[in-house]
């Protein structure tokens, strides 16, 4: 809403109001418009933490229309510029490389607490008592069994099926598995998901590895469990080592929840349609999994395999710079100075290469690319600095699980998150301002595409072509030998091109 002829100077400005709670919004539409004919109160949201306001979109359009008498909506791809909920879970700031969970900074709930404590602060909101810690846990742990159908489901994927895949799916047959009335309890639900999320994902693993589903044991910790279905052979005492269970422990307090995030907001759109917490989590990972968001730090360690050492990043670097590459890991929609998480798990790297006491040319590799990235005006310029995903992959790596696992190992930990805006969406719902809540969200478009035309029949003679490429079909060598079977004999002469 601002003037867009240069000659034209920019009027538009917020005045406080004498309440200064609302500002008066008064902008010059364009050159060729008349300004607002009077000034229009809009309501500011603000954050007690945050320098930044927002006005509600609703009262933008009001005050432009009744001053125009056009109906003027922003166009914002990519939502860069919207807000999309008010939410009390995550506070971000992106300039100063500030995280903290319902107001306590990431980094000391890195140091201090354990996943499943740091769960339960983003779900319910405070951190909780010994007894509550004791009694989630416990009813986490006891929710951790699954179903002998759904473990049979996981067991019918092809052996070399993605673990994302395995998992995205087998969280949306477990919602085949409740009666519809049962989702009025959203808590049970929350213990449930949480607890069969590791188990799902621990058993993906083993699936892919040949080995027998381990049963779950309630006795063992939440991430210490995980480790255990994952590991354990015939032992009856086995015990993952307490040094990986808390690398791994930090890594998923970490990755528990990032505000709205690509696959967050995705959880907060299929929320509002009433979807139930299952499958709009299943829908949550199906966004994650993307290479952009979740997949970055499988990305990442491929990545770093093709640079294979040293002496071959600044090429690496320049194929980026001529925008051939993308340098996985790095950048981030938020964080323009550093990412809180990335200098955390990069103190974790040093810790887990001397624990398994390997040397890991990856993490030389990736320590020199971050290097040189940082001093490059390249990247400077464009405020690209690591992100989460720079070193997670190199930790996971490092712990031996597969490359393809590593966007499960960031889906477990997010649903915390996930199950924390589901709730705080339902609670909105019931407690705050019903209005704001309850719109299915379903954002408008820009129409461009062809002007009104008549339809016109098959065979009428009049259908114009189809102007494209010709439709396609992209074949295999195996299609390609069959078809040479289908058009052998008389036709031997067609050549294929
Ligand atoms: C996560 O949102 C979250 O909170 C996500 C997350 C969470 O916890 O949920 O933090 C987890 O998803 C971390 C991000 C993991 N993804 C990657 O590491 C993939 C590589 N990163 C980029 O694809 C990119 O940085 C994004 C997607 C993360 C952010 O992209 P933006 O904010 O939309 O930035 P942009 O695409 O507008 O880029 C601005 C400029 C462009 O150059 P110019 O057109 O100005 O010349 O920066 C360049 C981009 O080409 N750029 C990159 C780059 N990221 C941006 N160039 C090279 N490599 C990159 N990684």
């Amino acid at each position: 809403m601002s003037s867009t002829d240069d000659t034209v100077p920019d009027r538009s400005f917020l005045k406080k109001n004498e309440d200064s709670s609302s500002l008066s919004v008064r902008a010059w539409v364009r050159r060729d418009a008349l300004p607002c004919k009077r000034s229009h109160s809009c309501e500011v949201l603000t954050s007690p933490t945050d320098s930044s306001v927002a006005l509600r979109a609703k009262d933008l359009v009001h005050a432009v229309q009744s001053g125009t008498g056009v109906r003027t909506l922003c166009y914002d791809s990519g939502y860069l510029n919207t807000i999309m909920a008010k939410s009390s879970i995550t506070f971000i700031d992106g300039e100063r490389g500030v995280m903290r969970y319902r107001g306590i900074p990431i980094e000391q709930l890195a140091e201090q607490s354990s996943f499943l404590e740091t769960a339960f602060l983003l779900i319910f909101g405070d951190l909780p008592s010994q007894t509550q810690l004791e009694q989630f846990s416990k009813l986490v742990a006891d929710h951790s069994f699954l179903h002998t159908d759904i473990c049979d489901y996981m067991r019918s994927f092809r052996y070399d099926a993605h673990p994302m895949g395995i998992f995205i799916s087998s969280m949306a047959a477990l919602a085949t598995t409740i009666s519809a009335g049962d989702l009025q309890h959203l808590d049970k639900h929350i213990y449930r998901i949480l607890g069969q999320a590791s188990t799902l994902a621990a058993n993906a693993y083993r699936h892919r590895i040949g080995r027998a589903f381990n049963e779950p044991r309630s006795d063992l910790g939440y991430t210490e469990n995980f480790l255990y279905m994952l590991d354990r052979l015939s032992e009856d005492d086995y015990r993952p080592h307490p040094a990986i269970v808390r690398a791994l422990d930090v890594l998923w307090i970490v990755h528990a929840d990032h505000e709205l995030n690509c696959s967050t907001a995705c959880m907060r759109h299929l929320m509002s349609a009433r979807v139930d917490p299952y499958t709009a989590i299943g829908g949550a990972a199906s966004a994650l999994f993307g290479p952009s968001h979740g997949g970055a730090a499988e990305a990442v360690v491929r990545q770093l395999e093709r640079i294979q050492t040293v002496d071959k990043i600044e090429p690496f670097l320049d194929r980026v710079k001529a925008k051939e590459e993308r340098l996985f890991g790095f950048g981030h929609r938020v964080y323009k100075s550093f990412d809180p998480r990335a200098r955390i798990l990069k103190e974790q790297v040093e810790k887990i290469l001397e624990l398994i006491g390997v040397e890991e040319p990856l993490f030389l590799v990736a320590k020199e690319l971050e290097r040189r990235a940082l001093q490059d005006q390249y990247f400077r310029s464009r405020r690209l600095y690591p992100n989460v995903d720079f070193y997670s992959g190199v930790i996971y790596r490092a712990l031996g699980f597969p490359t393809d696992f590593y966007p499960l190992l960031f889906a477990i930990p997010r649903i915390a998150g996930w199950l924390a805006h589901c709730r705080e969406a339902q609670l909105a719902e019931r407690e705050l301002d019903l209005r704001e809540h309850t719109h299915v969200i379903r954002p408008a478009q820009v129409y461009v595409g062809a002007a009104p035309r008549p339809f016109v029949p098959l065979h009428s003679g009049n259908r114009p072509p189809y102007q494209e490429r010709d439709i396609e079909c992209y074949r295999t060598r195996l299609s390609t030998r069959r078809r040479l079977g289908l058009l052998s004999g008389a036709r031997l002469e067609e050549r294929i091109e």
